[in-house]
């Protein structure tokens, strides 16, 4: 049987790097699921996002596993068009069990602009808040409890990010999902939701692996000192983040609530 078996997930940022992973290990582990992506570029984001053609073989995975699947093109920052989303996936499933807040962006341009804060702000913050809220009332309604996920970072820990806009608000919007984490944990524990968040270290994913962000870092002083894993490995791979979530997903971890787990070979406890 599998670790979320008669369970239905719904999951941002779906379409490709962790989030793509996150919906493999589910859908393996028994899971149907609610997947939304921007599916398109985002104009302070020097790398690429998702596109349609992701997001379909997405579908396709889940499908070739056998397990159900919607899916919609949404941005987080639109709360009509997640909510439109999220009820799509509660129409065809009949309850939502498990939420993964994952989208975001690290707008990290070498020409700074202002607008780079606002989007990461806008994204991973409130397209964040945007995730939980949709979905909560009818996770109180079904009265079975429930698991949200909040995907940050090593920067909703420490003190990184360098000092450009989209650095700054890349870790301030990665330190506010934790405020919201603590918070729905404490006013979603009478309905035994629980709610932790995931602080992965750099992963193999277009949002650090591509050319574009590594130029970007060498010319940031902050950000180009470094600092290494304990573990002696530069990056993490995107599974490795999922196990975790999944972890956190499952009845395994079911009196494990307001909890920031490191998925991060060592980073936060070397600084
Ligand atoms: N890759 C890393 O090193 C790393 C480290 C720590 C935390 N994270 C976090 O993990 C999460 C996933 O990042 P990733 O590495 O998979 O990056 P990624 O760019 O590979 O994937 C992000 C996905 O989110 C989608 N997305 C972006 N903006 C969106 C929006 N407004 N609405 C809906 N979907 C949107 C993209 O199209 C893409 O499919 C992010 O929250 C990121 O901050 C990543």
């Amino acid at each position: 049987m599998g670790r979320l078996e008669g369970k239905a997930a719904f999951v941002t940022g779906a379409a490709g790097g962790l989030g793509r992973s996150y919906v493999q290990r589910m859908a393996e582990e028994g899971a149907d699921l609610v997947i939304v992506d921007i599916c398109r570029p985002v104009d302070t984001v020097p790398y690429r996002l998702s596109s349609p053609e992701e997001l379909s073989e997405a579908v396709e995975e889940v499908e070739a596993l056998g397990r159900r699947v919607v899916a919609r093109q949404a941005d987080v920052r639109d709360r009509d068009a997640l909510q439109e989303a999220y009820d799509a996936g509660l129409a065809a499933f009949g309850q939502i069990d498990v939420v993964v807040a994952n989208a975001g962006i690290a707008p990290l341009l070498v020409d700074d602009r202002v607008q780079a804060w606002h989007d990461a702000i806008d994204i991973n913050l409130t397209g964040t808040f945007h995730t939980i809220e949709v979905a909560v009332p009818s996770m109180i309604d079904a009265d079975r409890g429930g698991s949200i996920v909040i995907v940050s970072s090593t920067a909703g820990l420490v003190g990184i990010g360098g000092a450009s806009n989209g650095g700054l608000g890349y870790a301030a919007s990665k330190h506010g999902v934790v405020g919201l984490m603590r918070t729905y944990a404490n006013n979603l524990a009478p309905h035994s939701i629980r709610v932790n968040s995931v602080h992965p270290t750099g992963v193999a994913t277009r949002m650090v692996a591509d050319p574009v962000m590594a130029e970007f870092v060498a010319q940031d002083p902050i950000l180009s000192e470094g600092s290494p894993n304990a573990l002696p490995v530069d990056t993490v791979e995107p599974d490795d983040v999922a196990n975790a979530v999944l972890w956190l997903a499952s009845d395994e971890a079911r009196y494990v609530t307001g909890v920031t787990l490191p998925v991060d070979a060592g980073f936060i406890n070397r600084r």
